[in-house]
């Protein structure tokens, strides 16, 4: 598509646009707010909000302990289905439980351990480094036997090297691990030409689905895949620390073992064996309690994703990210910005990167001033998250030309470059 940069041209996009009756689905208190950071938060739909009032008074308040046999206990496996639809899973392969980081230590455990006398684990440094530390972790407390390998990125840290990962995979690799859409410059994936690549030499793959599940059409059973986890805070909507997701293929489910044996993944929990029998399926992936206020606003704000339909979520994207792309290169680049994701829509996820040496600085004025909230990651980046449900095209018009005020007023010269603890 021709872009152009006035406004009106932008208005005339979102009146086209056929998912923009979603965004009524969203509490949106402040209208004037800029929210270009639902990569990181998703907003809270009325959905959320209605079932949590529901359950708070309701389920909680007045039904008390009988809410377990209501829907209380299913609710991990009833809304790991429900998440599976939109990353293209079969039914009985995926839990919605724990944080991504606790589901991603025991999908490595199990993998490590289907490969005994592998010794070696592949990653990128476009990893989330959390991902980095709990493979570190998984390493240590196995004795130190594994060693984790690091593949390097190109253009400025915007793309892997994908020559160096298909020469780093051979056959001392027991677990390859990725993040299918990339934190920093919101790199895409090819999720089957990586998993075939890992799969020539027998390794295991498990791909980290947090910036692309709701955000990028998703195929794992097409796609062959092994074992996933992804958070649903982000384009998912879940909420503050809402539980996460775990996939685990079918075929792989009877001899994966999680390092963590608790109640929930035992066989028959109320029988209050002394000894455990992992459950039959995924479930047996599950540990402990579930926080079931927070597991429950997440199922509700699942809906208008299905409703939305992926194809017309990933179009809309691509759209979003492109116009986006065109106004940086029109409007921000003369004011020393430069894209810090890649330019083929087919290799970015649904955020992009704007590097400037004063990123942090002017990320800050932002928000403070400017009433639009990106975010920051080092050492230059200026996120913006393009959330296809409830972005509009006119926020992105907008959000550009409150950062080229902030550049021509010299706004973020007031801030520290001291960064807080939340960037
Ligand atoms: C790609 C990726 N992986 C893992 C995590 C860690 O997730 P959690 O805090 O649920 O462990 C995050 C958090 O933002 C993430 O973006």
């Amino acid at each position: 598509m021709d872009f152009q940069s006035s406004r009106s041209f932008a208005e005339n996009l979102d009146t086209r646009d056929p998912l923009a009756p979603f965004r009524a689905r969203f509490v949106i208190t402040d209208p004037g707010l800029i929210y270009l950071d639902g990569n990181s938060l998703g907003r809270l739909t009325h959905a959320s909000l209605e079932r949590l009032q529901l359950v708070v008074e309701h389920e909680w308040g007045r039904d008390l302990i009988r809410g377990w046999n209501e829907n209380w206990w299913e609710a991990p496996v009833r809304i790991g289905e429900k998440i599976a639809r939109l990353v293209g899973a079969a039914p009985g392969q995926m839990v919605a439980c724990d944080t991504v980081s606790v589901n991603l230590f025991k999908l490595a455990a199990a993998a490590l351990a289907l490969r005994p006398g592998r010794t070696h684990i592949v990653t990128d440094t476009l990893n989330f480094p959390s991902d980095l530390y709990i493979l570190q972790g998984l390493v240590h407390s196995l004795g130190d036997h594994h060693t984790i390998l690091r593949v390097g990125s190109r253009d400025g840290d915007v793309t892997p090297d994908l020559d160096e990962l298909a020469a780093a995979i051979d056959d001392s690799t027991a677990l390859l691990t990725l993040s299918h859409v990339t934190f920093k410059s919101g790199y895409l994936y090819e999720v089957a030409y990586v998993t075939e690549l890992a799969h020539r030499h027998d390794a295991l793959v498990i791909w980290d689905l947090s910036h692309s599940a709701g955000a990028v059409p998703v195929a794992l059973d097409a796609c062959n895949a092994d074992f996933a986890i992804g958070c649903t805070y982000k384009y998912l909507n879940g909420g503050p620390g809402a539980s996460a997701f775990l996939y685990v293929r079918k075929d792989l489910q009877e001899r994966a073992v999680s390092p963590i044996w608790g109640w929930w993944g035992q066989n028959v929990p109320f029988a209050f064996g002394l000894d455990y029998t992992p459950a039959t399926g995924v479930a047996r992936f599950l540990t402990g309690s579930q926080p079931i206020l927070s597991l429950l606003a997440m199922e509700a704000a699942l809906d208008p994703l299905l409703e939305a339909g992926m194809e017309s979520l990933r179009a809309k994207s691509i759209l979003l990210s492109a116009y986006l792309i065109y106004l940086t290169d029109t409007l921000l680049a003369p004011l020393g910005f430069r894209l810090g994701s890649p330019r083929l829509p087919e290799q970015r996820g649904s955020h992009i990167s704007l590097r400037h040496p004063e990123g942090y600085r002017i990320n800050r004025a932002l928000i403070e001033e400017m009433n639009v909230l990106p975010d920051f990651r080092e050492p230059d980046n200026l996120r913006l998250g393009l959330t296809p449900l409830y972005t509009t095209f006119y926020e992105v018009w907008e959000g550009v030309d409150r950062i080229r005020r902030v550049m021509a007023e010299k706004r973020y010269e007031k801030y520290p470059a001291q960064r807080l603890i939340v960037t």
